[in-house]
């Protein structure tokens, strides 16, 4: 199997970065095996180059552009075919969350707050929902909204057990889709957190602006958008093969969904032109080995925290 085809390249990027925490730092190199695990890895100039280089191989024959239009139009149809697949077998919860994210917990000095409602934006099958509900007390206020364009997706977060209609609600939205808030579940400035988890990647660039300033709408003032997603140089960037570069940092996997890589600066603009203010913009770049093969693969994710003002 070439190692750009979908079910590879999203299996080493969702569900490894599950062992997100940062905690584990490597100081002598020849110890890299000991582990399966390094965070915060230094990258040199020579690894800088060598990824621009596999960068330049891979994006300077774009795909044919039919073939990409037809991918992008085809978008929420390839992703309902992952799920028809893939089921809730794919990706793995998110069980990082807390830890990454403790603002989740809805407690603001010291006290929890009386109500507290989130946004998970492209849920897919509830890896974050249903992580979410089970860590925070049944006994409060606390609401969860779940959405995805994928049909299938939302389907089997309904078939989980755990879905309970009192504590979450989960529906179809295309985020792409910003003149259809008729039927939201929830009102404008009316949401605590909104979280973004691989799931700006999945978009057209030419769509980030209209869905991150749409977005912001329905968070309350002082409310968070929080945000991780691929870095520019992740492994999986750098394993695309020819012909699979839609336009700059943007690649079409071979099941025809599709994945951008950021920059931290890129994110930035986007977010504060959607007057969003920054609490957290950092790089995660994580350095993990295949201990049996001895190899080696860079991860690079960037986790970021904006607030409206
Ligand atoms: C990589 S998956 C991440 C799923 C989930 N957030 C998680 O962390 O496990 C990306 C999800 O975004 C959804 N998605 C992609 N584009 C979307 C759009 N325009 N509107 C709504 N959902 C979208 C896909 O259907 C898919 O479920």
């Amino acid at each position: 199997m070439s190692t750009d085809e979908p079910e590879k390249s999203a299996l080493s990027t969702s569900n490894e970065d599950d062992l997100t925490c940062r905690s584990r730092f490597l100081t002598k190199p020849e110890n890299v095996f000991a582990h399966n695990a390094w965070d915060d890895v230094i990258w040199d100039e020579e690894m800088i180059e060598a990824a621009e280089k596999s960068i330049e191989q891979n994006s300077t024959l774009k795909m044919d552009e039919k073939e990409a239009e037809k991918v992008l139009s085809d978008a929420s149809s390839n992703w309902d075919k992952f799920y028809g697949i893939h089921e809730n077998k794919f990706f793995k919860d998110r069980n990082w969350l807390l830890k990454e994210f403790p603002e989740l917990e809805g407690i603001v000095d010291g006290k929890e707050c009386e109500k507290f409602r989130v946004l998970e934006t492209g849920c897919g099958v509830g890896n974050t929902v249903f992580p979410l509900m089970q860590y925070i007390e049944s006994s409060r206020d606390f609401f969860v909204y779940g959405c995805d364009f994928s049909p299938s997706a939302i389907e089997l977060t309904h078939q989980n057990a755990l879905y309970d209609s009192s504590r979450c609600k989960t529906f179809t939205w295309d985020l792409t889709n910003v003149d259809n808030d008729a039927r939201l579940p929830f009102e404008e400035n009316s949401l605590d957190v909104i979280l973004m988890i691989f799931v700006l990647s999945a978009i057209r660039p030419t769509s980030f602006k209209s869905v991150i300033s749409n977005l912001t709408r329905f968070l309350k003032p002082g409310g968070l958008l929080m945000f991780r997603d691929y870095g520019k140089y992740d492994l999986a960037q750098l394993r695309f093969k020819q012909g699979r570069c839609i336009e700059q940092s943007f690649y079409c996997r071979g099941d025809g969904t599709q994945v951008y890589f950021f920059t931290q600066s890129e994110l930035h603009d986007l977010f504060t032109e959607c007057g969003l203010e920054k609490v957290q913009n950092l790089i995660d770049r994580r350095l993990q080995v295949n201990r049996g093969k001895q190899l080696k693969m860079y991860r690079v994710w960037i986790q970021c925290k904006y607030r409206k003002k």
